[in-house]
């Protein structure tokens, strides 16, 4: 590990982190979800604390800890709390990384009592969460922001057009369909993006160097915008 004193590239930041899944609630023992483990976020919150950040890691139901004094954890379990939680800590935020897989649609109602079997088949109605990254990208005023796009066709152009339409900073753009990238493992492969279109290939390694390559590339592109 490397030891920085004052002159960290991330001293002085409040860096907020959203990682891991979200799940939207059915019934008491049923919802919906996805495959994210919140590797690459948590990673990420480590990495910012190493660089002298101190950061605030809103998590949705994962099972990792993190190890840094300087991460403040929050954990929340819906799209809404992670909405609520992303909007309280915001304004305070130097520095924004949306790693979370946010669920893009919930049950229209959820039941307090368990659903019994019914019928042969079952639909349920649901209604869009809320686009939290759109919306922090509407209200943003000197923070860096950062989110990622998930993607298995043409993810560059797909990344570029979501970096554009939520007024991000950068923007990490995760292939699904290459060779060790995305959900689960503990490698990844990303293309960085910054808002002049500057590519970074960050080629096939663990998610513990993406994520401290992806804060450098952070900490230099918020100097290039404030000189
Ligand atoms: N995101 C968010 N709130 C949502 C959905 C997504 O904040 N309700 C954020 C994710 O955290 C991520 C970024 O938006 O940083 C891109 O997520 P992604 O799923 O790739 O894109 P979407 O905009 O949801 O579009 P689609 O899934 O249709 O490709
Ligand atoms: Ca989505």
């Amino acid at each position: 590990d490397e030891h920085y004193s004052g002159d960290a590239p991330l001293a002085g930041k409040h860096v907020l982190i959203s990682a891991g899944p979200t799940q939207e609630k059915i019934d008491p023992v049923r919802f919906f979800t996805n495959h994210s483990t919140g590797k690459m976020g948590f990673a990420l919150a480590e990495e910012a604390a190493s660089l002298g950040a101190s950061v605030t890691l809103v998590a949705g139901p994962v099972s990792l800890t993190t190890r840094h004094q300087q991460i403040n954890r929050v954990d929340v379990v819906t799209s809404e709390e992670m909405y609520q939680k992303m909007h309280a800590y915001f304004p305070q935020s130097d520095i924004v990384v949306k790693a979370a897989a946010v669920a893009d649609y919930q049950p229209k109602h959820a039941y307090n009592e368990k659903l019994k079997k019914q019928s042969d088949d079952w639909r349920i109605d649901m209604e869009r969460t809320k686009d939290i990254l759109q919306s922090l990208g509407n209200l943003k005023g000197k923070q860096f922001l950062a989110g990622f796009a998930a993607e298995t066709t043409h993810p560059v152009d797909a990344g570029i057009r979501k970096l554009q339409q939520k007024k991000l900073d950068a923007v990490i753009i995760n292939d699904l369909g290459a060779d060790g990238a995305g959900f689960g493992g503990d490698t990844n492969a990303v293309t960085y993006v910054n808002s002049a279109q500057d590519k970074q290939e960050l080629t096939l390694k663990s998610k513990q160097a993406i994520a401290r390559e992806i804060m450098l590339l952070i900490a230099r592109d918020m100097k290039a915008e404030t000189t």
